[in-house]
């Protein structure tokens, strides 16, 4: 069985090939670059550069593992959520390449996707609790099979990338800084005073108010002169985003039982966000407690594979 799993959701277009299970290729071309001047994501021309990156994506791929089209079983593609332009270019590719071989065609979830990029060399043990960062969404879900998901809370505003992000983009670094704010927290002490966001007895999550209050501090401080000491900035600014997750987390762990414990999305590249993970697996000795790779953190399309060969091997 050979799936290609094609995504295009955001700001990579990412095609994934994987056979009987074993991921084969995932080749990823992102925009960031051509984002970067405008600080954060413009829709229009994330789907305009998804159209031109098209080809090198493909030739890429045929490249890499010297793919014969024919034997391909199955297309699969990200169909939501995601910029609604983003998203119908991977569509149309998907629906062009599976019309053309005669073999089904397979929508999927994103978000889904990102849960299943952990399981890449390493299955789930059902039931999985799942935390999902990102650029995009900040959830904990419940996970039964690969076609049985329970969103059990979610972010009712801003997304904690998307925070780490804008808050990033005040401090002046470059669009994403996320990971910026990562690298600088762990140099960093918390001795910044900012608000644990949503800390009640729900699983949703705010990141609205901890990021006008990080950005409120910062134009505070600039405005009466005063250096702000980036490395304690960023640490108070990560403990605050990650505290109230893991505090969630802890409860949904002891309410729900998992067998496994695992994150996606962009922000589980993060450093305090995996070692929060880690310890957690470790205390209530879940059965496995898995941290996507590296490549497999931001968006991909291997992750979207993996997914589609999930649900096959289910039906
Ligand atoms: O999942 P993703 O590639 O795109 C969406 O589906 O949204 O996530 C991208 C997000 C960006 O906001 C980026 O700043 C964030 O992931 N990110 C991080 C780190 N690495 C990536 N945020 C905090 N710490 C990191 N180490
Ligand atoms: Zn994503």
């Amino acid at each position: 069985m050979k799936i290609l799993a094609i995504e295009s959701s955001c700001d990579e277009l990412s095609i994934g090939v994987i056979e009987n299970g074993r991921i084969l290729c995932n080749v990823v071309s992102s925009q960031i670059e051509n984002h970067k001047q405008f600080g954060g994501v413009v829709p229009e021309l994330a789907a305009r550069l998804h159209l031109e990156n098209l080809n090198w994506v493909l030739n890429e791929v045929q490249e890499k593992i010297h793919l014969d089209w024919n034997t391909i079983n199955q297309v699969a593609y990200t169909a939501n959520p995601g910029l609604l332009g983003s998203l119908i270019i991977g569509k149309m590719v998907a629906e062009t390449i599976g019309a053309y071989l005669d073999v089904p065609i397979v929508p999927l979830d994103h978000i889904e996707g990102h849960i299943f990029a952990s399981s890449i060399d390493n299955d789930f043990v059902y039931p999985v609790l799942a935390l999902i960062v990102s650029g995009g969404h900040t959830q904990i879900e419940l996970v039964r099979s690969p076609n049985d998901f329970e969103i059990i809370g979610s972010t009712i505003d801003d997304a904690i990338g998307e925070s780490y992000d804008k808050v990033a983009r005040v401090l002046g670094f470059d669009y994403p800084g996320g990971p910026q704010v990562d690298k600088l927290a762990q140099l960093g002490t918390p001795t910044y005073q900012l608000p644990l966001s949503k800390n009640d007895q729900s699983y949703d999550f705010s990141y609205s108010g901890l990021k006008t209050a990080a950005i409120n501090l910062i134009h505070n401080l600039n405005q009466k002169q005063e250096p702000i000491k980036i490395n304690d900035f960023c640490a108070s600014f990560q403990e605050a985003a990650t505290k109230v997750i893991a505090m969630k987390l802890e409860r949904a762990i002891q309410e729900y039982k998992p067998q496994t414990l695992t994150v996606g999305g962009g922000v589980s590249a993060n450093s305090k966000i995996r070692t929060t993970i880690l310890e957690l697996g470790k205390k209530y000795q879940i059965t496995k407690t898995i941290i996507p790779k590296f490549q497999y953190c931001t968006d991909n399309g291997a992750m979207m594979a993996q997914l589609a060969y999930a649900k096959f091997k289910k039906k």
